[in-house]
């Protein structure tokens, strides 16, 4: 069965129609909507130094016709989180951290009506934003880190200014309209914990269409992942609520493995249990009737791994690469042995577009269809004014994904 063939296109034309134009502006003027129990000033979480963040107050800005106001109910601690939170690469403090939030749309201008999509909004509805801008569903991280990070609209990495509710790390987000606008979408179809989840989903919806790419992945492949982090179990979770029945989950930590069955993986390999890539390599085979991977995704940021997964692999095999979000370091290989006689199939990854946005979507209401536990994904909850104790949470990799959950 040919997976290119899932269909959506649809959804792609729902997305581009959506971002087109603005929605007709309305003649008359009345003030914006707003529902009740509003206060004068809310909190947001400043990260103010390197490994700070205080809890600061403001008055919440008045709300435009372009703009949302944003209750937030939750969001999770992304990677591009912990990297601000130790080094602070992007030069941003002091800054409103958080990008996978989500909440509830309290006040709105008389302007907003349809979201990214072209799908309605209204008081109520539950939004989530996206990091990819409007106008160019072609745009990637590339583009985004030459035209943002200082300066555009990606809510959760933007300058602090006088708006102050510029991030999900807050009790409320202030979504700016007009020129100034941001990608979102009315996800009010979806579970809280689903929402929290999206854009790391969106990563693995966007690595397995690159897999696609390459003709190889079936549902009747026998597919590797390497790596059981968040990422991996995502991956295992994507395949498997797609269809793809044989996934061989690697990983050296046994709670993480199990995890995996949960997600979908039919069998496990710790390789802690095996002395050698030899060695390594049999087990996989073993755990798959014997027979090398058709199709294997590489999830992990070890350039050591890197190498491994090319022996896991079958002649004429599929590779996608995806673990190295940042500079992992160089890896070696065998250009002769491990690409060119064995005629691999490579493509790498790196975060997503817009149209995986909507495909993500489906995927989670899939995914709970199914009965996948993908809450268990979230391990760590914190209120707001446990931000710190979050990130240190998150960067002692005790957990998978952790989230702050507002009251
Ligand atoms: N492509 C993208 O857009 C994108 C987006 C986000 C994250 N990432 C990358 O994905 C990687 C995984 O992210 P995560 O959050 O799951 O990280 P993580 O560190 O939580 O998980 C990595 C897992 O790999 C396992 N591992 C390490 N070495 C291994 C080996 N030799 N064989 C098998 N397993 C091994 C670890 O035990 C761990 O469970 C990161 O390096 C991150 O940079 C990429
Ligand atoms: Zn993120």
């Amino acid at each position: 069965m040919d997976m290119n063939n899932i269909n959506i296109e649809e959804i792609v034309k729902q997305v581009l129609s959506g971002m087109t134009g603005n929605a007709p502006a309305a003649s008359a003027a009345p003030a914006p909507a707003v529902s009740g129990g509003i206060p004068k000033t809310a909190r947001v979480a400043m990260l103010t130094e390197k490994k700070h963040y205080e809890i600061r107050e403001y008055p919440l800005p008045e709300v435009g016709d372009d703009d949302m106001l944003v209750k937030v109910e939750g969001c999770g601690v992304c990677g591009t989180d912990a990297h601000e939170y130790k080094n602070d690469p992007f030069g941003l403090i002091p800054v409103v951290l958080g990008h996978e939030g989500t909440g509830e749309i309290v006040a709105m201008g008389k302007n907003v009506k349809v979201d990214s999509a072209g799908k309605p909004v209204k008081i109520g509805d539950k939004i989530v934003t996206c990091m990819i801008f409007k106008d160019d569903p072609e745009i990637t991280m590339f583009d985004l880190n030459k035209k943002n990070v200082g300066g555009a609209d990606v809510y959760g990495l933007l300058p602090d200014d006088d708006v102050k509710f510029n991030g999900w790390f807050a009790d409320y987000i202030f979504i700016r309209g007009g020129k100034f606008g941001s990608t979102f979408f009315n996800v009010s179809d979806l579970d809280l914990d689903s929402r929290i989840l999206i854009e790391p989903c969106a990563v693995l919806v966007h690595a397995v269409e690159r897999a696609k790419t390459t003709g190889i992945l079936k549902f009747n492949s026998r597919v590797v992942v390497q790596g059981c982090g968040p990422i991996g179990l995502i991956c295992i979770a994507v395949l498997h609520t797609m269809g793809v029945e044989n996934i061989c989950a690697v990983d050296g930590n046994e709670k993480r493995l199990e995890i995996a069955k949960k997600m979908g993986a039919s069998t496990t390999v710790n390789f802690m249990n095996h002395q050698g890539i030899e060695a390594l390599t049999n087990a996989v085979k073993e755990a798959q009737d014997g027979h090398l991977a058709d199709f294997a995704f590489q999830c992990t940021g070890n350039p050591k791994a890197h190498a491994n997964i090319y022996k896991f692999i079958r002649n004429g095999g599929g590779l996608c690469e995806l673990g190295f979000f940042i500079n992992g370091g160089d890896a070696t290989i065998n250009p002769h042995f491990d690409l060119c006689a064995k005629e691999i199939n490579l493509v790498g990854s790196w975060v997503y577009n817009l149209r995986d946005y909507a495909t993500t979507f489906d995927f989670l209401k899939r995914a709970k269809a199914i009965g996948l536990p993908i809450s268990e994904l979230i391990t760590h909850r914190y209120p707001l004014e446990e931000i710190n104790e979050a990130h240190e949470t998150n960067l002692a990799m005790t957990g998978l994904k952790i989230a702050i959950i507002n009251k």
